[in-house]
């Protein structure tokens, strides 16, 4: 075996099983380990879960819910339309149809295995396939539709366990001249950030694009272009054709490759190194934590995000530490955090008087979030985040 394991971020729960109840009867546990693959240069989880217990009809994210995003697809479905001006267009993983909507219904498909998210963009006349990404799949999708100019994954691929699979069943639903983007966070940004918590359950692997050209060498696939995004704190895009179609490969995608080697990125020391910075990151974390306490103050969670899972139970920072998670998707309303059982409330207008400090669970979202919360800050309201170390803004 050449997979090597660099982090255990110990027993953690399904991240998007936000909880009826503070005492739930059972609740599913697995053990999170990340490792990295010296032959295929990918890192991955040590164990999968299975993907009926994340991806079902109780799936809670809501990708329409940030002005961030909405702004981001629009901006990159106009980009789409100008470039590469497609006919048909297939999403894997249309989430709510925040991108799909963008364009006329016609032309879209959306494959989404939440069947709560495939009945909003059903409803929205877009024809969506409430099933898994699968060779079967997108042979029943070709016999119908025919080959597609152009197909979209956004946080997405990284979920899907078997890549071998899904990029064979990509390669045979691109037309020849057809272009797929790719969006997933990269992983030299996460270990450049210290964000460990891109770790979890849903994130089956970090993708640098390094692994993503290795695995590409199976297919009839190649990588022709990327682009740096700041999404979930620092993505890629990656934009593959065939290699049989002559567009011209972009100097940036060499750039970015030797950018990584330079790093380190095929290098087990790297992450070797990120493990004990994270296990640093922890206590440190926490020691801020007992610190706030000490003094009696009161802290409250900033957006019950996925991630913030992975660092609440990594850090075993519960109801003692934190009073309640504020968060704006109404499906996590009323709920609480999975594996650590915090109250997850609507937020008002502006931060309640009594809140000392906020810890940010959406982190990636600082910006949009302290401009919002001006009034907090005024009145000496302070923000923890964890990234890129343990700190207070
Ligand atoms: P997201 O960025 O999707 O992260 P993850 O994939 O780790 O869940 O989630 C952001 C969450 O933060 C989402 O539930 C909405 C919430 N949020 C707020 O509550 N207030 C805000 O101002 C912003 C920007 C986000």
């Amino acid at each position: 075996m050449s997979k090597i394991e660099f982090l255990d971020l110990g027993k953690q729960p399904i991240t998007n099983n936000f909880l009826d109840t503070k005492n739930p009867k059972e609740e599913f546990m697995y053990k999170l380990k990340v490792t990295f693959d010296e032959q295929a240069k990918m890192v991955s989880l040590g164990e999968f879960v299975p993907p009926e217990k994340m991806f079902n009809e109780n799936y809670a994210h809501r990708a329409s819910m940030s002005k961030t995003m909405q702004k981001a697809y629009k901006e990159l479905s106009n980009s789409i339309k100008k470039k590469f001006n497609p006919n048909s267009i297939l999403e894997i993983g249309s989430n709510d149809g925040v991108f799909l909507k963008n364009f006329s219904e016609n032309i879209v498909i959306g494959v989404e295995p939440c069947k709560n998210l495939a009945d909003i963009t059903n409803s929205m006349k877009i024809k969506t396939f409430p099933e898994f990404w699968t060779l079967k799949l997108s042979d029943k999708i070709i016999k119908e539709y025919g080959n597609f100019d152009f197909i979209y994954s956004a946080n997405t691929i990284s979920h899907i366990h078997n890549l071998e699979e899904t990029f064979l069943a990509i390669e045979k639903t691109l037309g020849n001249k057809g272009i797929f983007v790719l969006e997933d966070p990269s992983l030299i940004e996460v270990i450049k950030n210290g964000s460990y918590d891109q770790f979890y359950d849903e994130h089956a692997y970090v993708f640098s694009l390094t692994s993503i050209i290795k695995i590409l060498e199976k297919t009839s696939l190649e990588v022709f272009d990327i682009e740096k995004l700041s999404t979930h704190g620092g993505s890629n895009r990656i934009f593959i054709k065939k290699k049989r179609n002559n567009l011209k490969i972009s100097n940036k995608v060499f750039k970015f490759l030797n950018e990584e080697k330079v790093y380190g990125i095929e290098n087990i020391d790297v992450y070797l190194k990120f493990g004990e910075k994270v296990q640093k990151s922890k206590h440190e974390l926490i020691s801020i934590f007992k610190n706030i306490k000490k003094n009696n103050k009161k802290i409250i969670g900033y957006g019950a995000t996925y991630k913030s899972a992975t660092v609440l139970n990594y850090c075993g920072l519960k109801s003692n530490f934190i009073d309640y998670f504020i968060d704006t998707t109404i499906t996590k309303q009323g709920k609480f955090t999975p594996g650590t059982h915090i109250p997850i409330i609507k937020p008002d207008e502006t931060l309640k008087d009594d809140v000392d400090y906020a810890f940010l669970g959406a982190w990636n979202f600082k910006e949009e979030i302290l401009e919002k919360e001006k009034k907090f800050i005024e009145r000496g309201g302070k923000f923890i985040t964890h990234v890129p170390f343990p700190n207070i803004l």
